[in-house]
């Protein structure tokens, strides 16, 4: 389960998934409420809890949101830009139990992190914080998200992720999701770029076997075959956003015709089993033909739902990204047009919630 405990974030990162309309803080849920809901959590199922944002450290009863994981049972990740980490906080997360970092970086130079990022200094505050994280001994992920300007640093990416001692590294090119929609543009890397970076991820990995391990998650526009999203709609995983709403993955609300409801008003199961958003896109029935007949069904689940409506304009339909798909053309003309034209001139940065 994903925790949005906040959309609030020091940071404006383009290819933010969080949607454009942001929560603001006063509608975000109390501590007991995120306690409750973890609970609930627990007796449904869920094994591992990621406390994400935004940014989780803009909470300030983020250690108290850790102890109440713990307490219900669940492994706990923060999921963290590491601006609002501070020495004192980390030590305190540390004896809360929470058991593994994941600390986003936006670019190897500080430059270009900052830039990237929207806020200065951040890339050596993030550093100091790594430091820290260190010292600690927490189990760290580092989680570099790659698009056309920071893919060429990729070598330079792993060695930093190896200097950090990260045990574990995820390459994520951009999903176009979120703010990223508006930003693919600027941030769709060219296929070169996918082709290095694809060998250079192979290498590494025989390179570091025993040290590090690396996830890579290739820009789906150029994939021949789309990403079984969330492992298939409503299976495995669920989204919490920072007001209470459950949300079957975190780019649900973009399918106009679905409504969610709020974990502070309906108990978490019978969300999870009950509500039709959920049952929406659930296992196969729901599939065109052209799924129902693939080999690779159980495979990919169809792909992703919300990327079949931002592109094909029907979340019911194929992934746009596969092949097979009637709608692939839309795809490869983005793609045409996006790195031929490149009208995008500089970022649309994400913006606050209007009231912070
Ligand atoms: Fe996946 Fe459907 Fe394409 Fe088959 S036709 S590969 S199930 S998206
Ligand atoms: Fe919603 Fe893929 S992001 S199903």
């Amino acid at each position: 389960m994903l925790a949005e405990l906040t959309h609030r974030c020091p940071l404006s990162c383009p290819y933010c998934s969080n949607p454009q309309e942001l929560t603001t803080i006063s509608a975000e849920l109390e501590t007991d409420q995120w306690a409750d809901i973890f609970r609930q959590a627990a007796e449904l199922g869920v094994l591992q809890l990621h406390l994400s944002g935004g940014e989780p450290a803009s909470r300030r009863d983020l250690v108290d949101l850790v102890i109440a994981a713990r307490e219900a049972g669940l492994y706990t990740n923060l999921i963290t830009s590491g601006i609002g980490l501070t020495p004192k906080r980390l030590e305190a997360l540390n004896d809360a139990g929470l058991d593994h970092i994941q600390l986003s970086v936006q670019g190897v130079a500080p430059q270009l992190a900052d830039w990237v990022g929207g806020y200065k200094g951040g890339f050596e505050r993030k550093m100091h914080v790594a430091e820290h994280i260190a010292r600690l001994g927490f189990p760290l992920t580092l989680n570099a998200v790659m698009h056309r300007h920071n893919l060429d640093d990729l070598p330079a990416t792993i060695e930093l992720a190896l200097k950090l001692g990260a045990r574990r590294m995820e390459v994520a090119c951009v999903q176009f999701q979120g703010w990223a929609l508006e930003n693919r543009s600027m941030l769709q890397p060219t296929r070169e770029q996918v082709d290095a970076a694809k060998a250079l991820v192979a290498h590494a990995r025989k390179e570091h076997r025993g040290t590090l391990v690396i996830d890579f998650v290739p820009p789906d526009y150029y994939a021949d075959f789309p990403k079984a999203c969330m492992g298939g709609w409503g299976s495995t995983g669920l989204n919490i956003a920072p007001d209470g709403k459950v949300l079957p993955c975190h780019a649900a609300e973009t399918i106009p015709h679905l409504t969610f409801q709020h974990a502070q008003d309906v108990p978490l199961a019978e969300i999870w089993y009950d509500d039709p958003a959920f049952q929406a896109y659930r296992g196969t029935d729901w599939m065109p033909d052209l799924c129902q007949s693939c080999d690779r069904r159980d495979v990919d689940f169809g792909g992703c739902r919300c990327q079949a409506m931002a592109i094909a304009a029907d979340a019911g339909a194929t992934d746009p990204v596969c092949r097979k798909s009637p709608h692939r053309g839309l795809v490869d003309a983005l793609l045409e047009a996006e790195l031929g034209a490149q009208a995008q001139q500089d970022f649309i940065y994400r913006k606050p919630p209007a009231s912070v």
